[in-house]
């Protein structure tokens, strides 16, 4: 099962920027299998056997949001590929595009199709020029051979893509906030309920799902959902892209099985750490992932939401940025908090104030001018950021700075 290969198999071999090389690999024949041999509920039925959840960090069922978005009895429906990565060491899904666009437009389309939506958008990430204009030129190519546009195939079916440039913030890929850019207005996350499945775009009922969670559906539609879920670990089945950075031999981006070990994926994949370098502790999952020590690499990478699953380690996007003892910690935690200083969307108190207070805090360690008044303070901003913030961005920036202080003992 370690060389299965679902989005990464092609990669290398053809030419993103020809569509014939797709089609000489089998591409757009699940779009076929699907148009005249499949219902839409019969694509919704084999995701949900497949056990897919997503890829862009939260790890729900795919087939479940698909579904329930099928389901809506509203007309207008709408589906969206998010392609956001504003991360910090995570970029799959750029990669996804750079190498097999048509992949991910295969995938956007039988998603799109099978909730009965009209209208599809990938959201990317305003930095991205060189992935949209890959994007726009596959767009095009798959519209010459009926992909999508009127009449699908021959068929009834009609499909709208439109690419939605936002402002590269890190935010606007939570899907609220990323819906409400796409209407025009502040990229800022909104209550839920109700979840974008039941009022999302323009307040209908809207699919938002990750690039890479997409690209495995054209596998899933031509193996079958029974396939995929022999693949990895039982309960989040499939594979993972993991991007491997800092003191491993060979950093990079890597699919393999999930229910893969951190060790497995640095010694086996990565090659290893580099040569003269000592391991310190490994970050999974960005800037907002937790940090884990030697004695933690035999756990399982894995999807945490939800009771009932075998986790042992929250994967996220899927980073591992890899830490040696020659890093200097004052660095790390101001590259952290100033990110979260920047990036808060200053809709919370808790959160643009909290982010900017652990930030200045980072610098007077830096500056061996931190006080124990100022240690004080760090726990009752980590604990106001974990429990009083009102999106998950709040959580996320006080993870690596709360396993700092506990786990690494930055002050003792
Ligand atoms: C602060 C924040 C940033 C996020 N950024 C991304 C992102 O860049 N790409 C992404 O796919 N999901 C991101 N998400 C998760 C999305 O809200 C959403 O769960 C995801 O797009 C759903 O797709 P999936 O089910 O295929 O994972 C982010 C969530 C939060 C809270
Ligand atoms: S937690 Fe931060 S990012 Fe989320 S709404 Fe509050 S200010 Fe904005």
């Amino acid at each position: 099962m370690k060389d299965i290969k679902i989005i990464t198999e092609h990669w290398g071999k053809i030419d993103p920027l020809k569509i014939e090389d797709y089609l000489g690999v089998g591409g757009y024949e699940a779009l076929g299998k699907f148009i005249s041999k499949m219902k839409p509920e019969e694509v919704v039925e084999e995701i949900k056997k497949s056990g897919l959840c997503g890829r862009g960090g939260a790890g729900f069922s795919t087939g479940n949001k698909l579904e329930s978005v099928a389901n809506n009895p509203k007309a207008e429906k709408y589906f969206i590929c998010n392609l956001e990565e504003s991360e910090p060491g995570t970029y799959k899904d750029r990669l996804i595009v750079d190498n097999n666009p048509h992949l991910l437009l295969e995938g956007i389309i039988i998603s799109a199709l099978s909730i009965g939506a009209k209208r599809a958008y990938i959201y990317i990430n305003g930095n991205f020029e060189k992935q949209k204009e890959i994007l726009e030129r596959a767009i095009e190519q798959a519209k010459e051979k009926k992909y999508w546009g009127e009449n699908i195939l021959g068929s009834e079916y009609n499909l709208e893509i439109e690419i939605f440039s936002g402002a590269g913030a890190y935010i606007c890929g939570e899907e609220t906030a990323l819906i409400n850019s796409i209407k025009g207005n502040r990229g800022e996350p909104k209550y839920r309920p109700p979840y974008p499945t039941q009022a999302g775009l323009f307040g209908c009922p809207t699919a938002v799902n990750n690039a890479e969670t997409i690209s495995n559906i054209p596998w899933i539609i031509l193996q079958g959902g029974k396939e995929y879920a022999k693949i990895g670990a039982k309960n989040s089945p499939g594979t993972k892209l993991f991007i491997l950075s800092g003191a491993v031999k060979n950093p990079g981006v890597y699919e393999a099985p999930t229910g893969i070990t951190v060790k497995e994926l640095i010694e086996e994949y990565a090659g290893g750490i580099q040569k003269g370098k000592e391991f310190w502790f490994a970050q999974i999952g960005g800037a907002c992932g937790k940090l884990f020590l030697e004695k933690e690499l035999d756990a399982k990478l894995n999807f945490s939401v939800g009771t009932g699953r075998d986790l042992s380690v929250q994967m996220g996007s899927g980073s591992i940025l890899v830490v040696d003892k020659s890093v200097n910690i004052h660095d790390l935690l101001i590259s952290w908090t100033d990110f979260f200083r920047r990036e808060s969307c200053g809709k919370c108190v808790p959160c643009r104030e909290g982010t900017f207070r652990l930030w200045e805090i980072a610098k007077r360690f830096r500056d061996n001018k931190i006080s124990d008044r100022d240690k004080e303070a760090v726990k009752d901003i980590l604990w106001t950021l974990n429990n009083t913030t009102f999106c998950p961005l709040g959580k996320f920036s006080a993870t690596a700075f709360q396993d700092a202080v506990e786990k690494l003992k930055i002050w003792k």
